[in-house]
């Protein structure tokens, strides 16, 4: 009897040390601030994309990774994959610094041709193309510290050896030399480099991605320079049958609401030359935390991009504890004809959909008084999509709030014709001085209607206006779980329809 006592006291004892458990809810992926729909590492410091490229049903996904802490270090290559580019599952550390240096920001490209000569055995070799950045004569205040090397995979991006003739393009004295994005130009059959100079960009060509000979260059007197200019990625896109091409251009800092920030030209590229066809800045996401976006290579005529979710002004300095930044979600890129001017738009692939919950969907909602839309739908902690129609676009505002009266504003103000993302009074806000505040975009469109899509999650919000012609990005750390999603209008807006979808998470309990 006694004994039987003391087990079911022991047995109220661990069962009592579980519960506590589950409700602080540490457990890997679910800490808090945790992403639950977007990518983050399990642990330690993210930052850039890299890397990224589609084979054999497979989206791989490589990152700017330092395995030793929280902060930005010795620079690895990590690696995870996905199948629909929403779930994913983290791998082995792909790439070290070696005797060059650490291993910087670039792309991988998949050789079917065997142009390189590294395939073997019929194996078609996937070549990853990356700064080496030699800390020492960085130090030593040299100027050609960062040089372009190769590594190739013979198992499907398993395992990685690095090319022996490495470094293959030689830094010819310029400080930032870097992030080399690769694609096959098929009309001559050559392998084109887009690479990051400093404050413009240099276009290398090869026939096999050993030998690279210098282009062109782009961009000294043209587009956002605020900072240095960094991941480019040169992709073509189709718009009513006509081909353009699209320059990305990562800036840092130099963004329009401060720090990193991507911004893009449309224009032609004949091989050799990319000529704009117009010198007007625009930005492919305005919100403070999207930086360092390229696209996902070989995946036709379908281009999508994927950001850092994260701003180098307080990038290590977010109070997140086992892990540091997560990525955008992979967003679909698009031209559109607005005015005249040809456009970039982006919204989430069509793959969010595989983790989509039941949804609340609601029609004619008048704000001539705040809505409270969390009264009528269940659950709303945690990741949710809201999608809103408006026949008249006028003020409106979406705001999450928590019992702590943290807030985080999401609208449009029609006095000055901007979307904004406020989160002046959103929780945690003071690890770093140029964290708070109130982000603005412009509205592109004069037509009255407007289809916006918000994408909340644990610590991110994401906004895409106007079917993704204004996108804007922000992360926020409130105390508690904004629980709170109200809708209001000090112009009495009507919202034509609106869905609720709750997201369900991506990663396994
Ligand atoms: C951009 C960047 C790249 C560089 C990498 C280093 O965020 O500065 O230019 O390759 O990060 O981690």
């Amino acid at each position: 009897m006694q004994k039987n006592i003391k087990l079911v006291f022991l047995w109220l004892l661990i069962s009592a040390s579980f519960k506590s458990f589950a409700q602080t809810d540490t457990t890997i992926y679910h800490e808090q601030y945790r992403p639950q729909v977007h990518f983050s590492p399990q642990a330690h410091w993210m930052n850039d994309p890299n890397g990224m490229v589609y084979y054999n049903g497979i989206y791989h996904l490589f990152f700017q990774y330092f395995p030793g802490g929280t902060t930005w270090g010795p620079m690895h290559w990590g690696h995870a994959e996905s199948r629909d580019m929403i779930h994913w599952k983290q791998l082995p550390t792909a790439l070290y610094p070696d005797s060059l240096g650490y291993i910087f920001s670039g792309s991988a490209v998949v050789d079917s041709n065997n142009t390189s000569g590294f395939g073997k055995n019929g194996k078609i070799p996937l070549v990853a193309i990356f700064t080496n950045h030699d800390p020492k004569g960085e130090r030593a205040g040299r100027n050609d510290f960062q040089n372009e090397s190769l590594a190739y995979s013979l198992d499907n991006g398993a395992t990685w050896t690095k090319y022996s003739g490495n470094p293959v393009l030689k830094n010819p004295g310029i400080r930032d030399f870097r992030d080399p994005k690769v694609i096959w130009y098929a009309p001559e059959h050559k392998w084109i480099m887009t690479l990051a100079t400093q404050d413009h960009i240099t276009f290398y060509s090869s026939s096999n991605l050993k030998t690279w000979i210098k282009e062109s260059e782009f961009g000294k007197q043209l587009g956002a320079h605020g900072g240095v200019w960094e991941c480019p990625d040169l992709i073509s896109l189709k718009l009513n049958g006509k081909t353009y091409w699209v320059l990305i251009m990562n800036v840092n800092p130099g963004g329009p609401n401060g720090g990193s920030a991507t911004q893009y030209f449309v224009g032609h590229f004949n091989g050799n030359i990319f000529t704009p066809v117009d010198k007007e800045v625009k930005w492919v996401d305005y919100g403070p935390d999207e930086y360092a976006g390229v696209t996902w290579c070989n995946t036709g005529t379908r281009k999508i991009f994927l950001g850092w979710m994260s701003n180098w002004e307080y990038a290590g300095d977010v109070p997140t504890v086992k892990w540091r930044n997560a990525m955008t979600i992979p967003r679909e890129l698009k031209l559109k004809n607005v005015n005249g001017k040809v456009l970039l738009s982006s919204e989430p692939v069509n793959e969010l959909s595989s983790i989509y919950g039941k949804p609340h969907i609601f029609t004619n909602i008048n704000l001539n008084k705040s809505v409270l839309l969390s009264d009528k739908v269940d659950d709303k902690a945690g990741p949710y999509l809201l999608k809103i129609k408006i026949n008249q676009l006028k003020n409106f505002q979406v705001k999450l709030s928590n019992s702590k009266n943290e807030v985080l504003l999401i609208g449009y103000d029609s006095q000055k014709k901007q979307y904004y993302i406020d989160r002046t009074h959103s929780g945690k806000i003071t690890f770093n001085k140029n964290f708070p505040g109130k982000f603005v975009a412009p509205r592109l469109v004069n037509f009255s209607s407007s289809d916006i899509t918000i994408l909340v999650d644990n610590s991110s919000v994401e906004l895409f206006a106007d079917n993704g012609l204004t996108v804007m990005s922000c992360v926020f750390f409130p105390n508690e779980f904004y629980r709170n999603l109200a809708l209001s209008s000090i112009e009495g807006t009507i919202i034509n329809s609106l869905k609720f979808v709750k997201l369900k998470s991506i990663w396994p309990r």
